[in-house]
């Protein structure tokens, strides 16, 4: 599998446009789509639970921020394990609302300075929900507080969601769909929304992923590689800086596999500020993986293939043992890790990053995938 601007003769491609689509095989797999509920909100708002089933992997998603809430999939033995950082219950979701598990970020994921935007010579305050100063994930009530409304597929469910004009602040009715789709070991996102009015938009998956099992323990003896030359440094807000710096001879360089416990332990200031990665890698090529994420203990690798031109690495340094997760252990720091596929953190305020802008009526499409294999040796990457 591969990512291409243009579809290889004989391979499977998507409904969506040229560009936005992640090329793959045709799936041999029969997946089947379960769904239960899920509790409700103190709003009465009911909530959906799905379950994804196809042999390979075994994926759960909920209604409430469309959501990922489980995915196991098997070691080198064949044992299965879930993989993703979740909540028993919707209250444990509720409660963990800060840590954004497995949701879906939106109307703009990460961060917006001072909370504004100004779109076509209009200023537009926006909702600040992060120490009253900058918008982080969409605001207060964000994508991932909504409930989204589902429709189950052959092999996957689409999520729904209109963001009326105004919310959060941000101009212009925005029609988001989210689709997951189990594709034998893989797991493919699509994302595509339009707006009716000129509007800034940037949604993105917040899954934690601990390759080991949740709760096990920390992502430190994971090896990771990122596809990126360059990376946006942030100040003490954890906003961009605006540069977009060489990763050659930092600690950023991922371009090689590297352990991330040696990483995490090396004496820099930006760890220190975001204890430990919370920045975004600038993709070389969507030619390439984005990142490859490995388990040398359990043999789990995770490949992740995108269109978009970002990834933002959150090694989770604020996860703080509060959380605990469907297994009953604490969540505490680095108990998992975000790979995060989007365009860049404060797009609008730096028009030298990739745009984020919506014009009226233009679909944005773009697509991610995570595929699960496993590996024999320790030195495989
Ligand atoms: C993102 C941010 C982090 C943190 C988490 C949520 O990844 O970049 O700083 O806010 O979300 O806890």
């Amino acid at each position: 599998m591969r990512i291409a601007k243009h579809a290889d003769e004989g391979s499977f491609v998507s409904s969506l446009c040229e560009g936005a689509s992640v090329v793959m095989q045709e799936p041999t797999a029969k997946v089947s789509v379960l769904c239960d509920g899920f509790g409700s909100l103190p709003t009465g708002e009911s909530v959906q639970r799905f379950v994804l089933e196809n042999g390979i992997l075994s994926v759960g998603l909920i209604s409430h921020g469309a959501r990922l809430a489980s995915l196991w999939a098997p070691d080198r033995t064949g044992k299965r394990a879930n993989l993703i950082l979740g909540c028993e219950t919707l209250s444990g979701y509720l409660n963990a609302h800060d840590a954004y598990l497995g949701a879906t970020c939106g109307r703009f994921a990460n961060r917006i300075a001072e909370a504004s935007i100004e779109i076509d010579g209009i200023l537009y305050p926006l909702s600040a929900n992060e120490n009253g100063l900058h918008t982080l994930h969409g605001g207060a009530l964000g994508f991932d507080s909504r409930v989204w409304k589902a429709t189950t597929l052959e092999d996957g469910v689409r999520f729904s969601l209109v963001s009326e004009d105004g919310d959060q602040g941000f101009p212009g009715t925005l029609h988001a769909e989210v689709t997951y789709r189990l594709c034998d070991g893989s797991l493919r996102i699509q994302y595509e929304y339009v707006s009716d009015r000129p509007t800034v938009a940037n949604l993105t998956n917040h899954a934690y992923f601990n390759l080991s099992g949740e709760g096990s323990g920390t992502i430190c003896e994971h090896t990771l590689s990122i596809a990126a030359r360059a990376f946006l440094p942030v100040d003490e807000s954890f906003l961009p800086t605006g540069e977009i710096a060489p990763v050659e001879n930092t600690i950023f360089d991922f371009r090689r596999a590297v352990a991330m416990g040696e990483r995490l332990g090396r004496n820099d200031s930006q760890l220190q500020i975001n204890r430990g990665f919370n920045h975004t890698f600038v993709l070389a090529t969507q030619d390439l993986p984005a990142a490859v994420l490995c388990c040398p203990l359990t043999g789990r690798k995770m490949t992740v293939l995108t269109t978009e031109p970002g990834i933002h690495l959150y090694t989770a340094g604020f996860l703080d043992g509060s959380i605990h997760g469907p297994s009953g252990r604490p969540y505490g720091k680095e108990a998992g890790l975000c790979l995060e596929t989007q365009r860049f953190p404060d797009s609008p305020h730096q028009p030298q990053f990739p745009s984020t802008y919506l014009r009226a009526g233009e679909v944005y499409r773009s697509e991610t995938v995570f595929e699960f294999t496993t590996f024999e040796f320790q030195d495989e990457n």
